[in-house]
């Protein structure tokens, strides 16, 4: 249906704004892209900004998360009767799909750009609701402090997630696969993180080695 697809484009556009690219231009007059992982992600930009920085992107990574759900709840609500054949769950696996696509393949950036935790877990909030967002987000929490690596955190959150998909969205087998799909999306992501890990010579917290 023409709803979802809608929901797709805008949430796609939303996730494509690069926000480390973008503060680190305009406030820190650095290329995040040139610093530590080359990642333009939260982890990168606490090396590359420092936390205030850092703190910055991530809120504006988990913002246009959060606004690609509250849009498609919003559009759905809208459309969703009059229509009558997708779910509000098709929808929010719209939002989450299209916002982790734009933020890794972003259009003003080439087709690259980051691995998509922020946006995602922002989405999470509505696509899932929060109890199971708290959960993605408690399991990252759990790994970072005891590996010390942000990275197997992220990809921890990022396994669970088919998991979560199938549980929150049993029988609605659209969204369960679409969700789903997101989460292999971002340990696809990270596989050079998950290179770097094997080797023993990923960045723990704390390091700004280029990766
Ligand atoms: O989600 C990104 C994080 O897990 C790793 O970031 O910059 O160390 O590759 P980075």
């Amino acid at each position: 249906p023409i709803v979802l697809i809608v929901v797709l484009a805008i949430s796609f556009l939303l996730g494509s704004l690069p926000s480390g690219v973008i503060i680190g231009k305009c406030i820190y007059h650095v290329d995040i892209r040139e610093v530590g992982s080359g990642n333009i992600g939260t982890t990168n930009a606490i090396r590359a900004f420092g936390k205030k920085g850092g703190y910055l992107v991530f809120l504006m990574d988990f913002g246009k998360g959060l606004l690609a759900g509250l849009l498609a709840m919003l559009i759905t609500s809208a459309f969703a009767s009059a229509e009558g054949m997708f779910t509000t769950g098709d929808a929010m696996a719209m939002a989450l799909a299209g916002g982790c696509l734009g933020h890794v393949f972003s259009p003003w950036l080439g087709f690259h750009g980051g691995k998509g935790i922020a946006v995602s877990v922002g989405a999470l909030f509505f696509v899932f609701g929060p109890v199971p967002a708290l959960i993605e987000l408690a399991s990252f929490i759990v790994v970072v402090v005891l590996t010390k690596y942000i990275s197997a955190g992220s990809i921890t959150a990022a396994v669970l997630c088919p998991f979560m998909s199938f549980y929150v969205f049993w029988g609605d087998w659209f969204a369960a696969i679409v969700c789903a799909l997101v989460g292999i999306l971002v340990v696809w992501a990270h596989r050079a993180n998950i290179s770097r890990l094997r080797a023993g010579t990923e960045n723990r917290i704390g390091s700004s080695k280029r990766g």
